[in-house]
C-alpha cells in the first residue's frame, strides 16, 4: 500500500484513539506510537485493531526516544502529536520526567518531521493551562458557578490574544511544546499548528480526576462504580466538546494556510458546565448523587475557563455540535457499559420525561 501514513503519537489514548478510529474508518492508514503508559489504553488499541485490522500500525515506543520517533516518521504525511504527561500533580512530583516527555518529546517529533525529505505537517494538542491561573479575571458567583464580570469574556470566553502565563511544571512543559511547534513554522517554514484544548471528555477516556476533562470522566466513573469521588472546591465553567475530531480534520485540511498559529479548542461559551452542575447531571443519569469530598485548590487551577473558539470557527467553519448535557450522558452510558452495568432505570425515566 503506497497510501501516505498518518502518525498519531499517544494514539492509544483518549483523544488519539477517537481520531484514529475516524481516520481508519475513512480508509486512511494510521500509525500509532505510544508507550502505553496510561493504564487502560491498551483496550483502545485492541478495539482499534478489532475494527480496522491491517490499516493500523502500532509502534510501542516512547517519545523521549529520538531514534524511535524518527523511525516512526518514515512515510508519514501528517503527524498528530498527542503523547504527553498529562497530569499537573505528576508534574509537581517529577518535573524532570514531565519536561522530558512534554518538551523534549515534542522537540523529538519536530526534528524527526523536519528531517524528512518532505516534512509532514505537525499538529499539537496544547492546553488552556498556558494562560495560567487567570487570577486577574474578575469573577462573580452566580448560582452554582463562577462567571466573569467582563461582558465580552462572559459572552465569548478566553481568546488566543490572552497573554501566555505558564503555571506549574505541566503548564511550563506544555507551554514550551506549544511555542516550539508554532515556531517551527516561522524558523523552518514547516506546516505546524497548535490546539490549546480545555476540558475534552467522552468515551474511550481512561482518566483520573487530575484534569478537567478527566474530572468529568472521573465523576461519571464514580457514579458508574458507586464509589467516592474527590473534587477540588472548583466551580469553574469548563467548556467541553466531543466534536474535537472534526476540528482535527479541519485543522489538517487548512493547516497549510493557518500554519504557525495556535487556536483555542473546547465547547465554547454555549457549552459551559460547572463541577456542581456536572454532579447534578450525573445524579439525573445515575439516580443518585456520587459521594463527593471537596479538597483544597490545586496549583494552577483556574476558577473559570471557557475557550473562545471564534478564530478557528471563522477560519474553518468548525462548530461544537454536542451539547454538554448530551455528551455527558453518552460518556456515562459508555462508562456504565464498561462496568457491565446499565444506567439506573429511574434516571432514564426522568430523562425521558424531560425532568431536570
Ligand atoms: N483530554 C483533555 O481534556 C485535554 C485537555 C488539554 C490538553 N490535552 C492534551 O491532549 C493530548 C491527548 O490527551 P488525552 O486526553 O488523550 O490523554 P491520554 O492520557 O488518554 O493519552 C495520552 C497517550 O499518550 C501516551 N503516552 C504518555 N507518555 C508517553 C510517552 N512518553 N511516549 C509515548 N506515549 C506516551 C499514553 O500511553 C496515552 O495513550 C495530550 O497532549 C494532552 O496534554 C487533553
Amino acid at each position: 500500500m503506497n497510501q501516505p501514513i498518518t502518525l498519531i503519537t499517544g494514539g492509544a489514548g483518549f483523544v488519539g484513539s477517537n481520531l484514529a478510529n475516524r481516520l481508519l474508518t475513512m480508509g486512511r492508514r494510521v500509525r500509532i506510537l505510544d508507550n502505553l503508559s496510561r493504564p487502560g489504553v491498551e483496550q483502545n488499541l485492541q478495539w482499534l485493531r478489532q475494527q480496522h485490522g491491517d490499516l493500523l500500525e502500532f509502534e510501542r515506543a516512547d517519545v523521549r526516544d529520538a531514534a524511535a520517533v524518527s523511525q516512526a516518521c518514515a512515510g508519514v504525511a501528517q503527524v498528530f502529536h498527542f503523547a504527553a504527561q498529562v497530569a499537573v500533580t505528576t508534574s509537581l512530583d517529577n518535573p524532570q520526567e514531565d519536561f522530558a516527555v512534554n518538551a523534549l518529546g515534542t522537540l523529538n517529533v519536530l526534528e524527526a518531521a523536519r528531517a524528512r525529505p518532505v516534512p509532514p505537517a505537525v499538529i499539537l494538542t496544547s492546553t488552556n493551562k498556558v494562560y495560567g491561573g487567570l487570577e486577574d479575571l474578575q469573577l462573580s458567583v452566580q448560582g452554582q458557578r463562577y462567571l466573569p464580570v467582563d461582558a465580552g469574556v462572559l459572552q465569548r470566553g478566553i481568546a488566543e490574544d490572552r497573554p501566555l502565563d505558564f503555571h506549574s511544571p505541566y503548564g511550563c512543559s506544555k507551554g514550551t511544546a506549544d511555542q516550539y511547534v508554532a515556531d517551527y513554522a516561522r524558523s523552518y517554514g514547516m506546516t505546524t499548528l497548535v490546539f490549546r484544548m480545555s476540558c475534552i471528555y467522552g468515551p474511550r477516556q481512561f482518566g483520573t480526576e487530575d484534569r478537567a476533562g478527566s474530572r468529568t470522566s472521573s465523576c461519571a466513573r464514580c457514579a458508574a462504580n458507586a464509589s467516592r469521588c474527590t473534587a477540588t472546591a472548583c466551580r469553574c465553567a469548563t467548556s467541553c466538546s466531543s466534536t474535537t475530531v472534526e476540528a482535527f480534520l479541519l485543522a489538517e485540511q487548512h493547516a497549510p494556510r493557518l500554519k504557525g498559529r495556535a487556536f483555542n479548542m473546547g465547547g465554547g461559551a454555549a457549552n459551559t458546565i460547572s463541577l456542581i452542575d456536572l454532579l447534578d447531571r450525573i445524579e439525573q443519569l445515575h439516580g443518585e448523587r456520587p459521594d463527593v469530598t471537596f479538597d483544597a485548590w490545586r496549583t494552577g487551577d483556574q476558577r473559570y475557563y471557557v475557550s473562545d473558539t471564534a478564530a478557528f470557527q471563522r477560519e474553518t467553519g468548525w462548530k461544537a455540535k454536542v451539547a454538554s448535557a448530551d455528551g455527558i450522558e453518552r460518556l456515562y452510558q459508555w462508562l456504565a457499559a464498561q462496568q457491565g452495568k446499565r444506567a439506573a432505570a429511574p434516571a432514564a425515566q426522568r430523562l425521558a420525561a424531560g425532568v431536570h
